[in-house]
């Protein structure tokens, strides 16, 4: 990102609260640490030691976070409109962090044009600076932003689409994604003005623990309710379907407003039931 110009957190050479430590490697998602008091960072310490990958110290950034999707041919790249997620198990953004519990999009605070700034100020650089060392890329651009006091900064990318972002966003929008996909970025994708709201419905012990063999009933009722369903972690069983896994179903409404989606996503949710059965109550709530 400093070869591309991009606005990110910066690295400190002495780790010292607050900053977050991360580890530079893959880690399945548990290799970064929030460390606002000196215990925090001193334990942070202890378990990233133990990991036998290096670490790196940065900056902590403060800000609601958004995430911003681009397809990319080398150089070339057309962008999706900003959606968020929230990674916290708990309202209110609390207890762990997981795969994501919910998403919305369009956001108050980003414009779905913004997006095209984005592109220019994030994806592209970086795109530029991937190719001019030979290794250009084709795919799915994933940015994960923080809207900071002072601007825009980059928390992480990803070359895939975003869960539960997608969710959110696929619903909004428009005419053929499929040339898209193939390469073809001559077009921009098409988004509509309908709102969508994603509730992520997971088992009662997530995210420490998944969930096999539970009878899931009501999605048919979510469905005719107007919710698009997406399965995540479910199985059929002798023509039952049941749990298989971490999140489980995602519930997806739309509307002309984030307010109405966000209803239409929670009376659907409302139908689903299976033992044990967890959502977040918030989602898009200040949407
Ligand atoms: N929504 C977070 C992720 O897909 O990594």
């Amino acid at each position: 990102m400093d070869a591309a110009r991009v606005p990110s957190a910066r690295t400190l050479s002495v780790a010292r609260p607050p900053c977050v430590l991360k580890l530079d490697g893959l880690a399945a998602g548990k290799g970064v640490w929030v460390c606002r008091t000196q215990d925090e960072l001193d334990s942070a310490l202890e378990v990233a030691q133990a990991f036998d990958q290096p670490f790196h110290v940065e900056e902590l950034l403060e800000g609601p976070e958004l995430s911003v999707f681009a397809l990319a041919a080398s150089e070339a790249a057309v962008a999706f409109p900003p959606a968020r997620d929230y990674k916290r198990i708990g309202d209110g953004d609390t207890g762990p962090n997981t795969g994501g519990m919910g998403s919305f999009s369009p956001l108050p605070d980003v414009a779905d044009e913004d997006s095209q700034e984005i592109l220019e100020t994030v994806h592209l650089p970086v795109l530029r600076e991937l190719a001019r060392r030979g290794t250009p890329f084709h795919g799915l651009l994933y940015a994960g932003l923080m809207r900071t006091e002072d601007g825009l900064r980059v928390i992480e990318f990803n070359c895939r689409f975003g869960d539960p972002e997608t969710q959110s966003l696929l619903p909004r929008l428009e005419g053929d994604l499929l040339p898209l996909l193939a390469g073809d970025l001559s077009q921009q994708p098409e988004v509509g003005d309908r709102a969508a709201v994603t509730v992520v419905v997971s088992g009662g012990e997530y995210p420490e623990r998944s969930d096999q063999g539970t009878p899931i009933a009501g999605v048919e009722a979510a469905e005719a309710a107007g919710a698009l369903v997406f399965h995540a972690g479910t199985a059929l069983h002798d023509g039952q379907l049941v749990t298989n896994g971490g999140r489980i179903l995602n519930v997806v409404g739309t509307g002309a407003t984030v307010a109405e989606a966000r209803s239409a996503a929670y009376e659907a949710a409302a139908h689903i039931d299976f033992a044990g059965m967890h959502f977040r109550t918030d989602i898009a709530a200040g949407g």
